[in-house]
């Protein structure tokens, strides 16, 4: 995400880092393979490990999902390396090494609003509701880059349903971690803290917004919004908030960090629609990260099954 600064320049313009370093690591490689030969070593007895330990719990029984896409999957350490993470920092390489000590437990998330029965629920409670799945989902981000990732989680309607919202609910706020003391990003007045998203009933309805607590197979890493985050793939990134702590059923539209922030940038909706440019740049093409050229975006990012959720409904002007 951009703020409006003189010296933006859109991140579309810019190279991904995942790009240069592959780029440095296919020079450094021609060198290691060079001295390799001369020594007589094979190559994978001196690659040099992932940028990413992979130190995370693995997830048992998670099941193939109907919902993924069979695109490549983006590097691990590139979604990994590669985060919008402003609670920690505004500079996409520095959530990784920031949240490294963030702590996920013990974590609560509370349940208010319209709902039948307010609760604080541990958030392993709620990672046990519903059997985990694989959602290999195309990510993008209003910024003009987007990636593969394979997800885990379970629908955001397995929780919406045990957390009986009343027939006044129209709205689901979803409010994520204030904490200064962990976050360096909050000490300062960048966004106006906590992050909280939201969304349509019948969009936090439908069985592809998934709530997430894994990906690769393994619990979310810190940077990537362990230990529960919304992910709602037929959307910009920015409404796929990460570690939440509280679920709000509203009758009227909440107010959203973005959409506050810069209210002609970024809309509610925020769906992916190639046709409404943002005020400073085009969104009719993306660059999947770790690809050079760019390729078009898709209307909805290519979920056109959530179609039918915006007949009706004009999306240059509700965007
Ligand atoms: N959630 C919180 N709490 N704070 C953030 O700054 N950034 C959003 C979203 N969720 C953000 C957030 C944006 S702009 C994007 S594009 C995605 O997270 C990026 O998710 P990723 O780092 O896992 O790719």
């Amino acid at each position: 995400m951009l703020i409006k600064k003189a010296e933006d320049v859109p991140s579309s313009e810019i190279t991904p880092k995942s790009l240069y370093l592959n780029r440095r690591t296919f020079l450094a490689g021609t060198a290691i393979a060079g001295a390799a030969a001369v020594v007589g070593l094979r190559l994978d007895e001196i690659a040099s490990p992932p940028m990413t330990a992979r130190a995370n719990t693995k997830i048992d029984g998670i099941k193939k999902s109907s919902f993924s896409t069979n695109e490549t999957v983006t590097p691990y350490k590139d979604v990994t390396n590669y985060n919008n993470y402003y609670e920690f920092s505004t500079d996409k390489y520095e959530p990784a090494g920031l949240a490294k000590d963030f702590k996920t437990r013990p974590w609560t998330v509370t349940i208010d609003g319209l709902v039948e029965k307010k609760q604080v629920l541990d958030v392993d409670t709620i990672i046990k509701m519903a059997a985990p799945e694989e959602r290999v989902y195309r990510h993008r981000c209003v910024e003009g880059w987007s990636i593969v990732v394979p997800w885990v989680g379970f629908s955001l309607s397995e929780l919406i349903n045990k957390a009986k919202p009343t027939s006044k609910a129209k709205f689901v706020e979803f409010t994520t971690i204030e904490d200064a003391k962990q976050m360096p990003g909050q000490r300062g007045r960048v966004l106006d803290w906590p992050y909280v998203e939201g969304l349509r009933m019948d969009e936090a309805m439908h069985p592809l917004a998934l709530l997430c607590f894994g990906m690769y197979g393994e619990a979310l890493p810190n940077q990537d919004g362990a230990p529960l985050r919304l992910v709602v793939p037929w959307k910009y990134g920015f409404k796929s908030g990460k570690a939440i702590v509280r679920i709000r059923f509203a009758e009227s539209q909440p107010r959203t960090t973005w959409a506050e922030m810069a209210p002609n940038e970024y809309g509610f909706y925020a769906n992916v629609n190639p046709n409404v440019d943002h005020p400073r740049w085009s969104q009719a093409k993306e660059r999947r990260l770790g690809e050079f050229l760019k390729r078009p975006t898709l209307m909805f990012n290519g979920y056109d099954q959530v179609a039918s959720l915006y007949s009706g409904m004009d999306l240059k002007k509700n965007f």
